[in-house]
């Protein structure tokens, strides 16, 4: 288990346009496992490689209650969004004791390689579609704070923080 640094706001590999992951080799699969163990170690339901450090197109997501079903996307795109939005909370494992509120699709289908090169389609709604949104993000150098409607205050954070465990750090 490697527990890798995670960037943060003001940190230029937060603002560039990640390269495709081009092998799929044990590389890779060190990366994804690094950025499994990071993610659940800082409570988060999803990471993007540039907040690790590392300019490649390569995302671990993790929705489940149990945190048990891990989601591996590599050169992700979205393919279809829901006209249907969604408006809520969203913070970030790069802007810790942050949080806005955003509005995103309420689902999304996207197109991905799996750590053997393999591509494949997952839709995704509601947390899911959220995170996959805010990760994709990442890829191009985008953050949530450029696209929410607002800052929460640190006082609607903390009120907050009790009911919105689900809808944790990404
Ligand atoms: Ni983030």
């Amino acid at each position: 288990m490697a527990i890798r640094k995670i960037v943060k706001l003001g940190d230029d590999a937060l603002r560039k346009v990640c390269k495709p992951q081009e092998k799929f080799n044990l590389r890779l699969w060190t990366l994804l496992k690094d950025m499994a163990d990071t993610m659940y170690q800082a409570g988060g339901v999803g990471l993007a490689a540039p907040q690790v450090g590392i300019l490649r197109r390569v995302v671990v997501i993790d929705c489940s209650e149990e945190q048990n079903h891990i989601i591996e996307l590599i050169n992700p795109e979205i393919i279809w969004r829901s006209e249907e939005t969604q408006c809520g909370r969203e913070g970030c494992l790069s802007l810790p004791g942050r949080a806005g509120i955003v509005t995103r699709p309420r689902k999304v289908r996207v197109k991905a390689q799996d750590r053997n090169g393999k591509w494949f389609e997952l839709e995704g709604e509601d947390l899911l579609a959220r995170a996959i949104c805010h990760e994709l993000d990442h890829l191009d150098g985008v953050l949530y704070i450029d696209e929410m409607e607002r800052e929460l205050t640190p006082e609607e954070i903390e009120a907050d923080n009790r009911r919105a465990e689900q809808e944790s750090e990404q």
